[in-house]
């Protein structure tokens, strides 16, 4: 192929008259009056390309062109007639006059263009994903991806980090998600588990005296996936020794500021701090967005004195009732509060009480049971006219607290609260080192086993697991977990105890974790870090909140790559190699007559 002189959003007005070479895509294709048009798109942007019917070769063999089309065109950089540049795009100020045009490959018919991307389904996108990422939007997040990790590689050598590789074929760790299983041939009947991270390797790192470890690496977990989830994704991990959670806090928001600077030219302030439980009690979440209020607030002591079933049940049931106030919300018509009503449902609330503030009091929805409360909740919601109080009543604080949290994101969103360009950062600390699994009556750890309790809070092991808090960490961004991390134990005995709160025996900890219990006996330094979620900072700092967007050949929501029609059927000789036989496939049981 002949060598190209410029790429396509390279030539200005001070290229005039330079005889140059482009090749590219065929955007567009317009004939005037015998005058052919095209606009030729590669990586770099757009150049209009223009045949005449004197240079009758080229003109002959343009008439051919169509949409996707690769070729390679020779020709003189002019300016654009009065009247005709441009201003939109860099290169509008000029265009080529060809003399020369090679029709590189011809392309079929696509079944959308990169224009029409936007008005096809996304399967049609996942489907032909080759001519999707053709689209300018696609490159420039592939390309921000590439900055990033250049960023962050970067930043972490400046820092005295190693990269270093960990392995995909390994043993299952307890991030909590499934695993994805790999048969072994070598050895039948076993199994290698794609890693859900690399945490148990970063730590032995740390017991192997490499101090400061760092890699950007695919992980897997066998969830649905969902907008801001897929079964395989990418970390940035990171582990250090001899530090505690300043340190590793510390090394963190600097990497996210230098990202926010070079990307998006953004200072991120110091961040805030938050305690787990007060996010919890504040936002209903330990991941609260703080772009808008809509605060929690506990009405309890008011909500005991009324006779309002709902309010009372979950009182005297030992829980509690909050509110939120919406500013405005009383414009949401009886449709929209019922469908938010029913939505509440799927988290646990059996309902949600609700009243409108008119003339300064509580009216329509329950303001009719809490008429002796009604001027009290109004100025303790500081409440105004037109606002909108929703109510969260369970007998489980839990229950109350999603249910909130939840809805005034929501409600967030849908009243259009949020002003683009605020960014809301903060540190959710003090996490619980363990919750109750209700049920399966057990505990169960709120990060992950390895993760160290807070030094003062080693005696509540045993007595009030709950109450013990851990040296944990995560980074919230605008209201999503980017990253979560903590200090590890890194003492075989408090390792031990930990595994046998959240009932893991010493037997299944040898089988499982031997390695790790054996390393932490040999030497293992106090140690620490964190994995940020790099699809997650990527959807951010693109503005997209779809995370197929930012990933270049990513997973349906049933988990198909559509382009390669994975996942598909192997040969029974495959199987066979790997000692496994399919059971005959169940069909699912129908309730339909
Ligand atoms: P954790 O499980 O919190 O911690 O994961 C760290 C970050 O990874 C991102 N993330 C995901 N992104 C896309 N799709 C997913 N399915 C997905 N799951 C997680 C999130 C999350 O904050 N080993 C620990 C880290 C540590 O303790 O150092 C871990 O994996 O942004
Ligand atoms: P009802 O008395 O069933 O008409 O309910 C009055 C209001 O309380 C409605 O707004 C319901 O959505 C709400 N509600 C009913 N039951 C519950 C419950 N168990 N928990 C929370 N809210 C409820």
């Amino acid at each position: 192929m002949r060598p190209r002189t410029h790429d396509c959003g390279a030539l200005r007005l001070d290229h005039a008259q330079q005889q140059v070479s482009l090749a590219g895509w065929v955007n567009s294709y317009r004939d005037h009056g015998g005058v052919i048009f095209i606009d030729l798109r590669d990586r770099g942007g757009l150049t209009q390309i223009v045949f005449h019917p004197e240079h009758a070769d080229a003109h002959k063999l343009a008439d051919r062109l169509r949409s996707e089309d690769v070729i390679w065109v020779r020709g003189i950089v002019v300016p654009r007639e009065a009247g005709m540049a441009n201003p939109k795009l860099p290169t509008g100020g000029i265009e080529i006059q060809a003399h020369e045009l090679e029709i590189l490959n011809k392309a079929e018919t696509p079944p959308f263009t990169p224009d029409e991307a936007h008005k096809v389904a996304e399967e049609t996108r996942l489907r032909y994903r080759f001519i999707d990422l053709r689209r300018p939007r696609m490159q420039q997040i592939l390309k921000t991806r590439y900055r990033v990790t250049k960023i962050m590689r970067d930043y972490f050598e400046q820092q005295g980090f190693y990269e270093i590789e960990t392995p995909f074929l390994c043993k299952s760790t307890p991030e909590g998600a499934r695993d994805f299983l790999v048969p072994s041939r070598l050895q039948e009947g076993c199994f290698y588990a794609l890693p859900q991270s690399p945490q148990l390797f970063k730590q032995i790192l740390m017991v192997a005296g490499m101090e400061k470890y760092v890699q950007i690496v695919r992980c897997f977990r066998d969830e649905d996936p969902r907008a801001d989830r897929q079964a395989e994704f990418t970390q940035l991990d990171l582990e250090m020794s001899f530090v505690n959670q300043e340190d590793v806090m510390n090394v963190v928001e600097g990497l996210m500021r230098k990202i926010w600077k070079d990307i998006l030219n953004i200072d991120v302030p110091p961040l805030k701090r938050m305690k787990y439980d007060e996010a919890m009690g504040r936002y209903g979440s330990d991941r609260p967005d703080l772009r808008f209020g809509m605060e929690l607030v506990d009405v309890s002591d008011l909500a005991k004195t009324t006779d309002f079933k709902v309010f009372r049940g979950a009182i005297d049931a030992g829980g509690l009732v909050k509110a939120i106030r919406v500013p405005g919300g009383a414009k949401l018509t009886r449709k929209e509060t019922d469908a938010i009503t029913e939505w509440v449902k799927q988290f646990g609330a059996g309902g949600l009480p609700l009243c409108k503030v008119e003339d300064g009091k509580l009216a329509t929805g329950v303001a009719k049971f809490l008429e002796p409360i009604s001027a009290a909740l109004v100025q303790r919601m500081g409440a105004v006219n037109g606002d909108l109080i929703c109510f969260g009543a369970d007998a489980r604080s839990k229950v109350v607290h999603r249910v909130l949290g939840e809805l005034r994101v929501r409600l967030a969103n849908e009243m259009k609260m949020i002003q683009p360009g605020q960014w809301e950062w903060l540190w959710v600390v003090d996490f619980p080192l363990v919750e109750w699994n209700d049920g399966e009556k057990r505990w169960d750890a709120m990060h992950h086993p390895f993760t160290s309790p807070n030094a003062e809070d080693m005696d509540k092991l045993s007595g009030d697991p709950g109450a013990a808090r851990a040296q944990a960490y995560d980074i919230v961004c605008n209201g999503s977990e980017l990253g979560g991390g903590s200090i590890r134990i890194h003492r075989p005995d408090v390792q031990q105890q930990v595994f046998s709160l959240l009932g893991i025996t010493p037997e299944s900890a040898q089988v499982k974790f031997g390695f790790l219990l054996d390393a932490l006996k040999f030497g293992a330094p106090p140690h620490g870090g964190l994995a940020l979620g790099l699809d997650r900072i990527i959807m951010h700092l693109e503005g997209t909140t779809n995370i197929r967007d930012v990933i270049a050949f990513p997973k349906t929501q049933n988990g198909a790559d559509l382009m390669l029609q994975a996942p598909s059927t192997v040969e029974e000789s495959q199987l066979r190699e790997l000692h496994l036989r399919l059971a005959p496939v169940v069909k699912k049981a129908t309730t339909e007559q």
